[in-house]
C-alpha cells in the first residue's frame, strides 16, 4: 500500500510523521521508502527528517515526554524540576530513551500553553496543570503501560482563558456571511475595504494587508496562492491557539475572502505541530465549510470561483513561522529562510505569487468586509487601526487572553490581568522588548511599543539573568544554522551569559557581549537572528544593574574554572597537593 494513503494527505511532513508513529523513528528504510514514493533525492529525505525538531533518527519511548521549558508556563520555578522528578523515578535520561523503549523524556520550547500552568506534550499530546503529582500518578500510568486515552480527560483540558473579548473576539459572524458581501461588491471593492481599514498584519512585522493583497493579486503568475500562518512559535503567545480553537470559521473565511480578491484556488494552513491536537477539529469545519457550498468548486454558486484549503502540520521548528521559511517546508524541504526579494507576494509557494498571513489578520479581514471598513477604523490609533489580541502570561492572577484597541497601555493591561509588583514585561517575546517601570506607560501599537501579541510578566522575585538565559538558550537552539552571524552569534551569546551567570564575567565581557549581540543582530539573515540579541540588549539597558551585580572585579577571568576542570585528572592520578593545582 503506498504511505501517503495511510496518512491524513499526502504532504512530506505527514507521511514522515505516519511513519514515525508506525516504528517510532524515522529508519533508513523509511527514508528510502519515502524518497521513492515522492521521487525525490534521499539526501532531501533525510535533510528533512533531521531538520525538525519533532523527528528522530534513532527510536523514542513508546510514552515521549517534551517538556515545555518556555519561562512563562513555569518552567524555571516548576517544570525543569517535574522533569529532573520524572527522569529519576522512571530510570530515564533526559534526551535519552530508556533501554526498554517504553519511555524517552526531554525538553522542547514553547508549547503555547502558558496560561495553563507548567506544561508537556506527551506522544504530541498537550497535558497541562503539571504538579508533583500529577507527575508521580503520569509515572505510575505509564509504568503500567496505560494506554493515554484511559488518562484523566482533565489532564489535557486546555481551557481559552479569553478574560477580555474585543471588536474580534465579540463577533464570531455567520459562515458565509462575509462571503456573500464580497461576491456582491466584487474583488475590487473588497480590496479597498481592506485598504480603507488601515489593517495590518497581526503576526509581527505590520504590514499592510491591503497593500500585500493587491501586490499578489498584481503579480503575474500561473497560479496564486494564500497561506495562513498557524505556527504560532514565539515563547509566550498563545493567541492564535484560542483563535483555532474558537474562532476557526473566520479565519477560513478570511482565507477565502483573500482568495476571492487576489484569484487563488489553492490556500493553505500551516499549522504547527504543537497544535495537532487541533487538526481533527479544524478538518471537521472545513468539511462542513465544504458541505455549505463555502470551499471547493463554484462557491456559493460563483461560476468562476473556486478554492479550497489543505492543512499542512509543522514538525516543531520556530524558524517555520518566518513567511519563506514556511514556504521552503510547505514545499517539503528544510525550513531554512530564502533570501528576500523576491518576497513571497510575488515568488511565493512553487515560485507563484502568494500571499502569508497570519490568523487574527484573515479574521480581521473576514470582520471588516462584512462590517465596513469605519467599524474597524473607529477604534485604534491613527496608523493601529482596529484590535490587538494579546496573549498575557507569567507573574499575574488572570492569564489568558485578552483583547484591546490598539492605544492601550501596558499599565493598563498589567492592572487588567492583575499584576502587581512587576520587574518586567517582555513585549512580543523574546524576540521582542524587554520594558521596565519607566515604559509601562508606554502604549500598545505600531507607533510605539508593537507587539506581535504576548506579554509575558516578571515579578520583582524574577531572576531576570534567568530569564536572558533561558532566551539565549531558544534562539540557539532553534537558529536553523543556515548562516554564520545567527548560528555562531547565538551560541556565543549563549556562553558568555553563562560566564555572567557563573560569577567569572568582568566589564570586559559585559562590553563584549553587547558587541556581539549587535553583530548578530546587524548580520544575520533573517528575523530570528536579527532579534535574537534583542532580550540581553534590552536587559543590559533597561536594567543594568542585573549585569552589573554580577561582575568580578579582576581585570581577566577565563570562560570556566580551570582549577575546578582539573579535578577530575587530580582524582585519576590521587593527587591533590599544591602543584597539582593552578595558582590564581
Ligand atoms: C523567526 C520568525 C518567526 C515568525 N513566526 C510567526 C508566526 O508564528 N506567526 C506569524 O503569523 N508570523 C510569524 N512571523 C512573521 C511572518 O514572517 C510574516 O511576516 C507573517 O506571517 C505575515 O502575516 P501578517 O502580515 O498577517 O502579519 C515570524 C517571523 C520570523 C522572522
Ligand atoms: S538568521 Fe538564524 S534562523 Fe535565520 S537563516 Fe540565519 S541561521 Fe537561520
Amino acid at each position: 500500500m503506498p504511505i501517503a494513503a495511510e496518512s491524513q494527505s499526502d504532504h512530506l511532513l505527514h507521511v514522515l510523521y505516519t511513519l514515525q508513529q508506525q516504528h517510532q523513528h524515522i529508519s533508513n528504510q523509511s527514508i528510502n521508502q519515502v524518497a521513492a514514493e515522492f521521487n525525490l533525492p534521499i539526501s532531501q529525505v533525510i535533510a528533512v527528517a533531521e531538520f525538525y525538531s519533532f523527528f528522530y533518527r534513532s527510536p523514542r519511548g513508546r510514552y515521549h515526554l517534551l517538556f515545555s521549558n518556555c519561562t512563562s508556563c513555569g518552567y524555571l520555578a516548576t517544570g525543569k524540576n517535574l522533569l529532573l522528578a520524572l527522569g529519576q523515578r522512571l530510570g530515564v535520561v533526559a534526551g535519552e530513551t530508556r533501554a526498554d523503549e517504553l519511555v524517552s523524556i526531554g525538553e522542547t520550547s514553547c508549547i503555547g500553553m502558558c496560561d495553563q500552568g507548567a506544561a508537556l506534550l506527551i506522544n504530541g499530546l498537550p497535558m497541562v496543570g503539571l504538579d508533583a503529582d500529577r507527575i508521580e500518578q503520569a509515572a505510575q500510568l505509564i509504568t503500567a503501560e496505560t494506554p493515554i486515552e484511559y488518562w484523566p480527560a482533565e489532564w489535557f483540558y486546555i481551557e481559552d482563558h479569553i478574560h477580555q473579548p474585543g471588536l474580534l473576539l465579540e463577533n464570531n459572524g455567520s459562515p458565509g456571511d462575509s462571503l456573500r458581501v464580497a461576491l456582491k461588491c466584487g474583488a475590487n471593492e473588497t480590496l479597498k475595504k481592506i485598504q480603507q481599514s488601515g489593517l495590518r498584519g497581526r503576526g509581527g512585522a505590520g504590514f499592510s494587508t491591503g497593500k500585500k493583497w493587491q501586490f499578489c493579486r498584481d503579480a503575474p503568475g500561473l497560479e496564486h496562492y494564500v497561506i495562513c500562518n498557524a505556527d504560532e512559535g514565539e515563547p509566550g503567545t498563545f493567541k492564535d491557539r484560542v483563535l483555532l480553537q474558537n474562532y476557526a470559521g473566520a479565519m477560513f473565511e478570511g482565507m477565502t475572502l483573500c482568495a476571492f480578491v487576489i484569484g487563488a484556488e489553492k490556500g493553505f494552513v500551516f499549522l504547527r505541530g504543537e497544535y495537532r491536537y487541533l487538526l481533527a477539529h479544524l478538518q471537521t469545519i472545513l468539511r462542513q465549510r465544504r458541505q455549505s457550498g463555502l470551499l471547493g468548486k463554484q462557491i456559493l454558486g460563483q461560476n468562476s470561483f473556486n478554492f479550497d484549503i489543505e492543512i499542512v502540520v509543522g514538525a516543531g521548528a520556530y524558524i517555520c513561522g518566518e513567511e519563506s521559511a514556511l514556504i521552503e517546508a510547505l514545499e517539503g524541504k528544510p525550513g531554512i529562510p530564502r533570501v528576500r526579494p523576491p518576497f513571497p507576494v510575488t515568488q511565493g509557494y512553487l515560485g507563484q505569487p502568494t500571499v502569508v498571513n497570519n490568523v487574527e489578520t484573515l479574521i480581521a479581514a473576514a470582520h471588516i468586509n462584512l462590517h465596513g471598513s469605519d467599524w474597524f477604523t473607529v477604534i485604534g490609533t491613527e496608523k493601529s487601526t482596529g484590535s490587538k489580541i494579546l496573549s498575557i502570561s507569567g507573574d499575574c492572577l488572570s492569564p489568558g487572553v485578552y483583547e484591546y484597541p490598539f492605544g492601550i497601555s501596558i499599565q493598563q493591561v498589567l492592572d487588567d490581568c492583575g499584576a502587581a509588583n512587576v520587574q518586567a514585561v517582555q513585549v512580543s517575546g523574546p524576540s521582542g522588548k524587554l520594558l521596565g517601570a519607566a515604559d509601562f506607560k508606554r502604549k500598545i501599537s505600531f507607533e510605539d511599543v508593537s507587539c506581535g501579541g504576548s506579554l509575558l510578566i516578571f515579578s520583582q522575585h524574577q531572576d531576570l539573568l534567568a530569564v536572558n538565559r533561558n532566551f539565549a538558550n531558544f534562539f540557539t537552539h532553534e537558529s536553523c544554522g543556515f548562516c554564520t552571524p545567527c548560528r555562531v552569534g547565538t551560541q556565543l551569546l549563549k556562553n558568555k551569559l553563562a560566564k555572567i551567570i557563573n560569577g567569572r564575567a568582568t566589564v570586559d565581557d559585559v562590553a563584549e557581549i553587547k558587541h556581539l549581540g549587535l553583530l548578530t543582530n546587524q548580520y544575520s539573515h533573517c528575523g530570528l537572528g536579527q532579534t535574537a540579541a534583542n532580550h540581553i540588549l534590552h536587559s543590559m539597558e533597561n536594567f543594568p544593574d542585573v549585569f552589573a551585580g554580577c561582575l568580578t572585579d579582576n581585570s581577566y577571568t577565563p570562560q570556566f574554572d580551570l582549577d575546578a576542570a582539573l579535578e577530575d585528572a587530580r582524582q585519576i592520578t590521587l593527587r591533590d597537593d599544591d602543584a597539582a593545582h593552578l595558582k590564581n
